[in-house]
This record gives structure tokens, sequence and C-alpha cells, in this order.
């Protein structure tokens, strides 16, 4: 059976790749510290016909989440797809912002995506058939920089230096690694500016494509990189922004 672990499941994002992959015939593996919006995401999934197993974790508790992966290849079987999703982007001005702030910053967004690459590759490498792929969730914020989410974008870069150097690591035993790189998605994480809606046209203005995208032609993406179609593409990063950022 083919098994995906989608991280921050209960997000917007997370959401939407977690349905797209369930109906693309994998068994899920979901997980977010918010228990609420991970069961919601649960059983939307589990009303496509899908296998789904769903856990509150906290990705910066490395016990738990090695706990999950565990539960996950014991439950469904080893991991053959995972998306690392689950960020947190807390707006400080970087003059302000004291370590311990950075901290939870990189423990989310950075040392979460490694912890849970290593657990999934584990289980990859040692024992998973077919294609075997991560992807990595970065943001459109890595190219031009944003005001006050410093170590956000700090992250977002990472994620993606991380994935080149998995790619590169991970690619003789037949892993393949990847990223998405979202621009400006319409979800819920638009609720921290002052005024959503002239946000929403900022963002149109700098699009080439003068509409908002959905989170479904995220998962679209994502869907593609995880699925057979890919079988050949490792290493790389799409940018799925509606033309805003041309990389
Ligand atoms: N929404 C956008 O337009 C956009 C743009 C660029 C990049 N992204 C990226 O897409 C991904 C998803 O974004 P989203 O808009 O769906 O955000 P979201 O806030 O809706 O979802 C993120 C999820 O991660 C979970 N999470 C936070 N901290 C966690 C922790 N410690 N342990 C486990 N789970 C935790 C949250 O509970 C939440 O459900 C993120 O990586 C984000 O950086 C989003």
């Amino acid at each position: 059976m083919s098994v995906a672990v989608v991280t921050g499941a209960g997000g917007s994002l997370g959401r939407a790749i977690a349905v797209r992959l369930a109906e693309d015939g994998r068994a899920l593996a979901l997980t977010d510290v918010d228990e609420a919006s991970l069961r919601e995401t649960a059983d939307l999934v589990r009303s496509t016909g899908a296998t789904v197993l769903d856990r509150v974790v906290d990705l910066r508790d490395e016990g738990a989440l090695a706990d999950f992966f565990e539960a996950v290849r014991s439950g469904l079987g080893p991991v053959t797809a995972l998306v690392n999703n689950a960020a947190i982007y807390p707006t400080v001005p970087f003059l302000e912002m004291d370590v311990a702030d950075y901290d939870a910053v990189h423990a989310v967004n950075q040392r979460g995506y490694w912890l849970c690459a290593q657990l999934a590759g584990r289980q990859m490498a040692g024992g998973a058939a077919g294609d075997r792929s991560i992807v990595n969730v970065a943001s459109i914020t890595m190219h031009g920089g944003w005001e006050q989410l410093a170590a956000y974008v700090t992250t977002k870069g990472g994620a993606v230096a991380m994935t080149r150097a998995l790619a590169r690591e991970l690619g003789p035993a037949g892993i393949r690694v990847n990223a998405v790189s979202p621009g400006a998605f319409k979800t819920a994480a638009e609720e921290i500016y002052d005024d959503p809606e002239a946000y929403s046209d900022m963002v149109v203005e700098r699009q080439s494509l003068k509409r908002r995208g959905t989170p479904a032609e995220l998962a679209a993406v994502v869907s593609f990189l995880t699925g057979p179609d890919a079988a050949f593409v490792t290493g790389q990063t799409i940018e799925v922004n509606g033309g805003w950022v041309m990389a």
C-alpha cells in the first residue's frame, strides 16, 4: 500500500493536500498539533474512502514524532510519501524578535521538517516498495523576503537547501526529494494582515494570472511530485504562485 504522511494536515493547504493524495489512492497518515482541525481533515479524507491514521503530534517533540512514524509503519505500512507542510509564521519586527521566538519558528519549520524527513526516509530506505518521495513546502517569500517574517523566510529558504541536500544523498536509494513553493493562497493565514481584502488585491495585482489560487491547485502539484509522472524529478522546487515570482 502507498502510505503518505502529511504534517499540518489541519491547516488550509495541508487539508487540500491530504484530500488530493487520498483521491490519488493513497492511505493517509495525518498529523497536526491542533486536534479539532486535524479531526475535521481526517473525517473529510475518510469520506473519500481512504484509510486514515490521524494523531495529534507537536513537531517540536522528537519522541512523539518517532512514536507517530512507528504507529504509521505498524498500522498502515512503511511510509512511501512525506509532505512536510506544517509551519508557523509569527510576524515580529526583526530588531525586536527575541531568540526564543526565533527558536520556536526554527523548531517547527526547519527542525520539524528535518526530523520528519529522517524518520520517513529511514522507512523508505529500509523496506518501502516502489516510488518513494518527500515534498517540502517552501514559500514565495524566500525569493524577495517579507517584512516582519525574517525567521519564517529563513526557514523556508532552508527547506529548499535541505531539499537539494537530501535529493543528492537519498537519490541513490531511489528516494526523490522535491519542494513546492506556494505563492499567496487564500487561506486562514491571511488573517494576520490588518486589511485582508487590500492584501488580496495586492496579490492579484502582482500575479501574472489575475485571480487567487486555490489550495486544490497547490495540492495538484504535490500530487504530481509524489506521483509516477514525476518519477525522474528530484531536487527541484516548483513555484506555484500564479506568475508572481518566476524563478
Ligand atoms: N497559505 C499560503 O498562501 C502559503 C504561502 C506560502 C507558503 N505557505 C506554506 O504552506 C504551508 C501550509 O500553510 P497554510 O496556509 O495551510 O497554514 P496553516 O496555518 O493553515 O496550517 C499550518 C498547520 O500547521 C500546524 N502546526 C503549527 N505548529 C505545529 C506544530 N508545532 N506541530 C504540528 N503542527 C503544527 C497548525 O496547527 C496548522 O494546522 C506552510 O508550510 C506555509 O509556510 C503557505
